[in-house]
Order: structure tokens, then sequence, then C-alpha cells
């Protein structure tokens, strides 16, 4: 019995790279890449997935570009964290490879339908995409075996806001529609988990400069971050995404009912009332081991992830 069958719909963006890289590296089944705008513009964050999977050697892998903007609410991006090309200004080789015809809610309505009750869905990004495939096809959420989200801040403050995840905060209406939906299974990793999942300067440090591959991409795409921000971590929210749905026991949570702000000033707020009912809200994670085996497989330095961090990203 192989891995599941998985999509991972992204903004690529510098930690949805990597979550690329170490699902790849952890030998996921990848059917395809959907993007949504989010981080970047959606034609930018298809580009740079396109050169993301060519630089990692899988070409093969499709990617379906999705929505170019959250269902009600403005677009914003996050370019002040990922750079103005979404890959902290790292200049990957163009792929050959075009996107795929088929738009990105297309793909997951498809995929669902040739997959159910086997297919894995991991989203990094703002909701739009995956919203929209509930509402062409409801059935989605019984056909799709487990959904991950990264996404929401619960107990926690804020990155766009002082309230809101910048996911959620993107595309807010969405983010309530998959929040309220009757899935099978779907876990949410909010910055209450990924703000405890770092990738210190240290070990970024000691990457060799001409590192390639995963390495490679790691090195060069979090360099901005280090150097030019100034900063002594990177939260690798994305990567701990797909490292959940290849081992859920990564976290602990509890079930609860998810509410979404959708305007004003606290649009993207996200609350959790405790019911026993609704998507698992992460609470706890094991970011020792989860650093570790990232390290591990994309072949970085290891070191003690217990190491502080003063003012990560
Ligand atoms: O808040 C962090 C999330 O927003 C990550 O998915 C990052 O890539 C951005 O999309
Ligand atoms: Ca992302």
């Amino acid at each position: 019995m192989g891995p599941n069958p998985l999509v991972v719909d992204v903004d690529t963006g510098v930690d949805d790279a990597v979550a690329l890289a170490f699902a790849l590296a952890k030998g996921a089944n990848l059917l395809g890449v959907t993007t949504v705008a989010g981080n970047v513009p959606v034609d930018i964050a298809t580009r740079n997935t396109l050169d993301v999977l060519a630089w990692l050697g899988r070409e093969d892998i499709p990617v379906h570009c999705g929505a170019s903007r959250p269902l009600v609410a403005s677009y914003a991006d996050a370019t002040d964290v990922h750079g103005g090309n979404g890959l902290g200004g790292m200049e990957l080789p163009a792929s050959t490879t075009s996107r795929a015809t088929l738009a990105g809610p297309a793909f997951i309505i498809q995929c669902a339908e040739r997959f159910a009750g086997e297919l894995d869905l991991v989203a990094v990004g703002p909701l739009t995409n995956l919203a929209i495939a509930l509402n062409v096809r409801p059935q989605i959420a019984s056909q799709i075996r487990r959904v991950v989200v990264m996404g929401g801040a619960y107990s926690v403050p804020g990155n766009k806001t002082p309230s809101a995840e910048f996911n959620v905060y993107v595309d807010p209406d969405a983010a309530q529609q998959v929040f309220n939906a009757d899935w099978n299974d779907i876990t949410l990793l909010g910055l209450d988990v990924t703000h405890r999942t770092v990738l210190a300067r240290e070990l970024w440090a000691r990457i060799p400069g001409d590192a390639d591959g995963a390495a490679g991409l790691v090195r060069g795409a979090t360099e901005r971050t280090f150097t030019e921000r100034g900063k002594s971590g990177f939260y690798l929210h994305d990567p701990l995404a797909v490292a959940v749905a290849l081992e859920p026991d990564l976290i602990q949570g509890t079930q609860a009912s998810i509410s979404v702000e959708v305007t004003g000033q606290a649009r993207g707020k996200t609350s959790a009332s405790e019911n026993g009912s609704g998507p698992l809200v992460a609470r706890e994670v094991d970011s020792e081991r989860f650093v570790r085996e990232l390290c591990q497989v994309l072949e970085l330095p290891t070191m003690d992830a217990r190491a502080g961090f003063e003012n990560p990203e």
C-alpha cells in the first residue's frame, strides 16, 4: 500500500517552496499542485511553482493555476516577507514546462472524484481554490480523505494583523466556507503551532553555498530572511502542513467550530469554540522531531532544534 495520492494548494512563496521540496523528499504521491493568489499574484505563484518543481527534477508534476483573487475581500500580498518575486529574490532557471490547462479548483474536483476515499489535500495558501471547488462540487467534502490547512491563529496573535494570520486574512470568506464544510477529516495548523517550527539562522549558515537540490533551494530562498531582513529564524509554516499530512501524530489538538471575521478591523480573525466537533485545531506540536526530520530529508545540517530565536520572520 503506497502513500495516499496528494494534492498541495500553494501560493509559492518561500515556505511553500520548501514544503514542496519536503513532500517530494518524503516520497509523497504528489498528483499535482494548484496555485492561488496569496503571497504573490497567482501568475507569479504559478511560475515559481513550475520553476521549483523543475529545480527539484520533477517537471512531471502538473501545476494547475487557480484563483487570481479572493472570493469577496480585497487582495493583499506578502511580498514584504517573501520578496517581490515570491522566492526571496532567488532566481531559479525557468522551467520549460507550461502550466496545465485545467484550472486549480477543477483539478481538485477531478482528483477527488478519481481518488475518492484516498485523496489527501494540503492547503498552504488562501483557501479560495478549495472554497470554489466546494461550491461547484460539495461532495468533495466526503470524497477527500484528509485535509490539512495551514491557516489561522487560534490562541496567539496574528502575523498579518494583530488578530489575523495571512492565509485566512487574504480570503476570510473562503476560510469560513472551508471550515464550515462537513469534511471527513480536517486539521487546522495555525500560528499556534507553526510559530514553534523555525529554521534557525545558525543552521542556514551551515548549508554549503554551492548546495544544489532541496538544500540549495532552502539556502537560496531563505537567504533574504537572514541577511537583508536580519531575522534569526524562518518559520516553517507550510512544510509543517505537509509533514502533518504524512505523519498526523506530529501534532495534538482539539475539535472546535471556527468563526472567521470577514470584514473590518478584525478581518481574518479566527475564533475556535471547542465543542467536540468541527475541524481539529492543532494545539501542540513535536517541533524538535519535525525540524530534525526536515533537516534529514532535505539533507540540511542538523542542529539542536531547541536553540532560541530572538526575532524570527
Ligand atoms: O501565515 C503564513 C502563511 O501565509 C504561509 O502559508 C505563508 O506561505 C503565507 O502563505
Ligand atoms: Ca503559503
